[in-house]
């Protein structure tokens, strides 16, 4: 019997997948802009000051940088003149060093600062001897809220990629649904006479691409704030082993349309192979991915 699906159905296929999965990303731009609420600038800066300077002058750095080893802790850098002059971003070193794009050295992987990065820290600075509410008063004791400003502001200065890689956990569901499927599919055809081959190549089809979709927005949402400072074996292995079910999941398609393209007899073997492979690769990043998020005691 012939199956269902030819190339050209494969075609057309892939293009309405991807409308699909773009279908998906309203409903979550909604969510990221509703948790994006004015964080304080102060917050702002927190943010930008731990995600660009903390590894080389925050307060767990071993041999902190030029001996500088408290640029998170925004009060103190407030009130320490030699670095920060009240209202006076120009004549402020800190200030001055990011602004020359000496900070942070051209040597380091961390990224240089944006114009709307260095104008923030600007704002704040020039904000710093105006008003009390955005401020640290010399003398004055800090309000609750400038003690922890982190906790005030959820909300740090995320890239589009990571906001989008948010949406990593609640697309990768299709291809592992879709890839059991297929792997289903193929162990029914070994152990039975059933021709369920269209049923496992559609499957496959479909988790071909969404499978590389999601990969891609997962490895977005490890570089994000919650996952970039950690390094943990699980997330690594997740990383990986995710990359290697989505390279053998596409191998498995590429595999079943060239065989079918190159004969009329297409073999399913090859196919058959990778897609069970894929199956179980599928489900050690997803349990590697659940430690990653419930730790490792999630079932006892
Ligand atoms: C990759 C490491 C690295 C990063 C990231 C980095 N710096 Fe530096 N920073 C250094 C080094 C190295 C020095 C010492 C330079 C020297 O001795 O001339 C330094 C010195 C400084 C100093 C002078 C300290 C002093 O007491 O003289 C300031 C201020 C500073 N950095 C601010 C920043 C800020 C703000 C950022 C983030 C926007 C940042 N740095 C990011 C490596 C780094």
């Amino acid at each position: 019997m012939k199956s269902v699906l030819t190339g050209t159905d494969m075609k057309r296929l892939l293009p309405i997948t991807m409308v699909v999965m773009a279908g998906l990303l309203p409903i979550s731009s909604v969510h990221a802009a509703g948790d994006a609420d004015v964080p304080s600038i102060t917050a702002r800066v927190l943010a930008l000051f731990e995600a660009k300077c903390a590894s080389c002058h925050g307060p767990d750095v071993q041999r902190p940088k030029g001996k500088f080893d408290y640029v998170t802790d925004l009060e103190r850098l407030a009130t320490t003149l030699d670095m920060i002059e009240p209202g006076r971003p120009d004549t402020s070193y800190l200030y001055e060093l990011i602004a020359d794009g000496e900070m942070p050295p051209d040597d380091s992987d961390v990224p240089p600062l944006t114009d709307e990065e260095k104008a923030l820290v600007r704002d704040w600075i020039a904000g710093l001897g105006a008003s009390a509410e955005a401020t640290v008063p010399s003398g004055e004791p800090p309000s609750p809220s400038m003690e922890k400003p982190a906790e005030a502001a959820p909300t740090k200065i995320v890239p589009w990629t990571v906001r989008l890689g948010r949406l990593h956990p609640a697309s990768v569901h299709l291809p592992i649904g879709l890839i059991f499927g297929a792997a289903l599919a193929e162990i029914l055809m070994m152990v039975s006479r059933a021709d369920l081959r269209a049923a496992s190549r559609f499957c496959l089809m479909v988790a071909a691409v969404t499978i590389v979709v999601s990969v891609v927005l997962g490895w977005w949402n490890a570089e994000g704030p919650t996952y970039a400072s950690r390094s943990s074996w699980e997330l690594f292995w997740h990383r990986w082993v995710g990359v290697a079910a989505s390279t053998t999941t596409v191998a498995a398609a590429a595999v079943d349309i060239w065989s079918r393209l190159r004969s009329d007899e297409p073999r399913d073997r090859p196919r058959r192979i990778l897609v069970l492979l894929s199956a179980v690769l599928v489900g050690v990043a997803g349990a590697l991915g659940g430690i990653n998020v419930y730790g490792l005691d999630h079932y006892s």
